[in-house]
């Protein structure tokens, strides 16, 4: 990034004085160390724009958890770049949090195999037990649930992912223990996931793995590994 890290970031940094014109009185929740962590990033990339995908992921963190519409306007001056821009990326990729939801999401895949071991009896003993129906959030805010496509583990469906943690062999019986489980997990956030994705970025922007940790795909979806739960051998072939 053209900018230093002692300053914020002008339109003339990116050689385009017009385009962030209209952001340049944008909401600024970036702290100085995000600021930082965003630089370091955009120093890897030939343009700004290239590294818009773990600037949302920082945004996510900072805004707690979600993408707002503070946070596109946050990211696309930063960047440079048009806010639509920007809301266009955010809204493209399911991964981001855009709108409000649970401190925790439970994303319930409901794909083939899933639905074939299941999917469709394990989201409706989780609605009975949070008691809201899938696209709800819980009145306190803690929990909110979801049903997506393959979450690409298959084998060992039906697979819940909560922030960056997968749940594998989920069926109606072990709903308890799973949000027992995913109550117990420091890191099952938005936030926590974002954060976990950006320390991958950041390794792979200076050429190692900043998280010490495995099984980190090329999204970092993964990085903060998975549970089993009680009662399954679920956890083996995730690692
Ligand atoms: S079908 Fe559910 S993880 Fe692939």
């Amino acid at each position: 990034m053209a900018a230093e890290n002692d300053r914020e970031p002008r339109a003339e940094d990116h050689g385009q004085e017009t385009i962030s014109a209209h952001n340049a009185h944008g909401p600024s929740r970036f702290s100085p160390e995000a600021v930082a962590e965003l630089n370091e990033i955009v120093s890897h990339y030939p343009e700004p724009r290239a590294a818009m995908l773990p600037a949302l992921w920082i945004a996510q963190r900072e805004y707690g958890g979600e993408i707002t519409p503070e946070a596109i306007a946050e990211v696309a001056w930063r960047l440079g770049r048009p806010t639509v821009e920007v809301e266009g990326v955010a809204t493209f990729y399911t991964m981001y949090n855009l709108g409000k939801r649970g401190r925790r999401h439970l994303e319930v895949c409901s794909c083939l195999t899933c639905a074939v071991l299941g999917a469709a009896d394990t989201i409706r003993a989780l609605e009975d037990r949070l008691g809201i129906k899938v696209g709800q959030t819980t009145p306190d805010g803690e929990f909110s649930l979801a049903e997506v496509e393959c979450l690409n583990w298959c084998e060992a469906g039906t697979v819940v992912q909560v922030g960056g943690r997968y749940y594998g062999n989920v069926t109606p019986d072990k709903v308890d223990a799973l949000l027992e489980a995913v109550r117990a997990a420091d890191d099952a956030t938005g936030e926590a996931q974002a954060d976990g994705i950006v320390k991958v970025c950041l390794g792979s922007a200076s050429g190692s793995d900043s998280t010490g940790s495995s099984g980190t795909g090329s999204s970092g979806a993964r990085s903060s590994g998975t549970m089993p739960l009680p009662g399954t051998a679920a956890e083996s072939s995730r690692g």
